[in-house]
Order: structure tokens, then sequence, then C-alpha cells
């Protein structure tokens, strides 16, 4: 019969079979599917395996020490934590076409995870969180780690010569939620919403992701998380973040004009991504996260609320 207890064994059996006295690399992003990977591999090789978790500047408020709390502190896993945030955001110079900035956040993670790679030497092997859908999508077969590395900045450098480990190859979602927590994995990270690997840099949209611009949108996202988890919600939502458009609008504050920026609040429910609908936050939450959002940022001036459902829309706005 399934268990969480089950699939740890196998796995870490599994995974000892495959690596042997080798040594092996990770790229931790904090999301869900590369932390369980990583713990299952730490448990099975302990210190042979070294985690890379690169801070690209684009992550939400406080996420980057909670992978560090959790993984260094708590867990043990040999952790190099890369502060990137200014060379991520100079590559971002310039850029507001969506794709333009995939392109640029994706190709300087992969030359920052390859820096890192070479200080640690002669790994051969590379522990990637694929997930059973991730195979069904890409057809099956060895092709599913570079799909998903197209997708998601914190995946596969196609040109890296890795043997790949992937112990969730065979599991769920709902499984790999099920092994976190049985590997102690902290609550935050065993539900943690799906974000997107180039992160808030694909939040702002229509313009350049300054470091302004993303720490006004990292403030209002961290209200709405906040509020969102206070309502009991944050499970049932798929995706729930905000999205800071490049233009301002006029408003009033006490007697002052003011002209600010637009957050928009974008939450979704959905089973797969592939379609999504929009979620019927209550009014009276709505109300208290945009109070709050205005009131605490001084840059925002106005919150409006994304109904669109996908199709016609997808998740993100670009
Ligand atoms: P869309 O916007 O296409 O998003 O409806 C579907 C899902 O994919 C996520 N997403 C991304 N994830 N890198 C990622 O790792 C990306 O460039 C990217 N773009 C979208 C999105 O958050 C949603 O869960």
């Amino acid at each position: 019969t399934w268990s969480a207890a089950n699939i740890i064994d196998e796995q870490v059996a599994a995974i000892r079979a495959q690596i042997g006295d080798g040594k092996v690399i990770c790229a931790l992003s904090g999301g869900v599917d590369s932390s369980v990977a990583a713990l299952l591999v730490h448990k099975a090789v302990g210190d042979q395996l070294t985690c890379v978790f690169v801070d690209h500047g684009m992550m939400r408020k406080n996420e980057g020490e909670q992978v560090i709390a959790a993984f260094r502190d708590q867990f043990k896993v040999p952790l190099v934590a890369v502060d990137g945030e200014e060379r991520f955001l100079a590559r971002l110079k310039g850029l507001s076409e969506p794709e333009a900035k995939r392109k640029a956040i994706g190709a300087e993670f992969i030359r920052v995870f390859e820096e890192e790679a070479e200080k640690i030497g002669d790994a051969h092997y590379l522990v990637q969180g694929t997930l059973y859908s991730d195979v069904i999508e890409s057809g099956g077969g060895t092709g599913a780690a570079t799909i998903k590395s197209h997708h998601n900045v914190g995946g596969l450098p196609d040109d890296l010569q890795f043997e790949l480990v992937e112990p969730l190859r065979a599991l769920f979602k709902d499984e790999v939620r099920a092994v976190g927590a049985e590997l102690g994995l902290p609550e935050k990270f065993v539900w943690r919403q799906p974000f997107p690997g180039p992160g808030l840099a694909i939040r702002v949209v229509g313009g350049e992701a300054t470091k302004e611009r993303l720490d006004t949108l990292r403030a209002a996202d961290f209200i709405l998380q906040d509020e969102i988890r206070k309502a009991g919600l944050y499970r049932e939502l798929w995706q729930s973040f905000c999205v800071l458009p490049d233009i301002r609008t006029v408003g009033v504050q006490g007697d002052e004009r003011t002209y600010g920026y637009v957050v928009a609040i974008r939450a979704v429910t959905s089973d797969d991504a592939m379609t999504a609908d929009w979620a019927r936050l209550p009014y009276d939450l709505l109300e208290q996260i945009a109070s709050r959002m205005i009131n605490e940022i001084r840059e925002v001036n106005r919150v409006v609320l994304d109904i669109t459902s996908k199709p016609p829309g997808t998740i993100e706005w670009e």
C-alpha cells in the first residue's frame, strides 16, 4: 500500500544505488518539488549533496531567509546561498518585453549555477524535482528534464554534463507534499503555491523590472499573502499574487493629489494551471487588502481585481 514512509525508504535505497559515493548538487528554489527532492537525496547520501540556492532578487519577501533557515539551520544540508540581486538587476536593465526578461534571467541563472558548480567541484550528479506530471507532459522518456528546464529557471542547464537524479518522477503533487511532510519539511514549504522561476520580474508588467518597482510589488505581495493566509484561504487557491503594471494613476489622500502605482490582485483556483478560474475572494477581505496596500505602501494609490479566467486569460500577465 502507498505510504509516504514506504516511498521514502524506496527512494533512499534507489538514490544510494545510483549515486554510490559520488558528489551531487541540487538547484534549490524553495518550491515544494526541489525542496522534497533535496531532502530525499540528503537523507540518502548526506553531505555528498550540496544545494545551491540562487536569490535573483525577484523572490517574495522573506523567502530567501526561509530557505536558508530550513535547509542550512534546521536540516543541516550543505547549502551555498548566492545573493545575485545586483547581477540579475543589471541583466534586466532596459528590458520590458516578457520573453526578453525570461531569457535574461534564465541565462544568468545558468551562469551563476555553473560558477557555483565549478567551485564545488567534480559533482557528477544533479538533483531534479521532476514530477510524474512533468514526465507525462513531455511524452515520457528522458525529455522531461529538458522541457521543464525551458520553463523553469531553477531547472537543468541543458549544456552541463550531469547525470540526473529524479526521486519524484513517479509521484503526483499531493504525494510529494505527503513525502515532504513525513520528512519534516515545514508547512510553509509543503503547501507553497507555485511561483514562476523568473519570479516578480514577470509581474512588473509592460516595463523594466527595476529595484524600486520590484520592492513596491514585493511589499504589496506580502500584504496579499498575509491576508490570504489569515483568512484561511491560502491552500484553496492555486496561486495568489500581485501584478504591478508600468502605469501611474491619479488619486487623492488627505488633501493631497497623488500620482501612484496601480496594484492588481490575481487569485485563481486550478487543478493543473492548464485552466483556471478567478477566485471569488470575499469583499471584506478585498477591502482589507486594498486599504492596507494603500495605507502601508507610499507608492501605491489604487488597487484593482483581475476577474479573468484561463482561458481566455493566462494566469500570469506576461
Ligand atoms: P500561465 O501564465 O501560462 O501560467 O497561465 C501557467 C503556470 O506557469 C507558471 N509560469 C511560469 N513558471 N517560469 C516558470 O517557472 C515561467 O517563465 C513561467 N511563466 C508562467 C505560472 O505561474 C502558472 O503557475
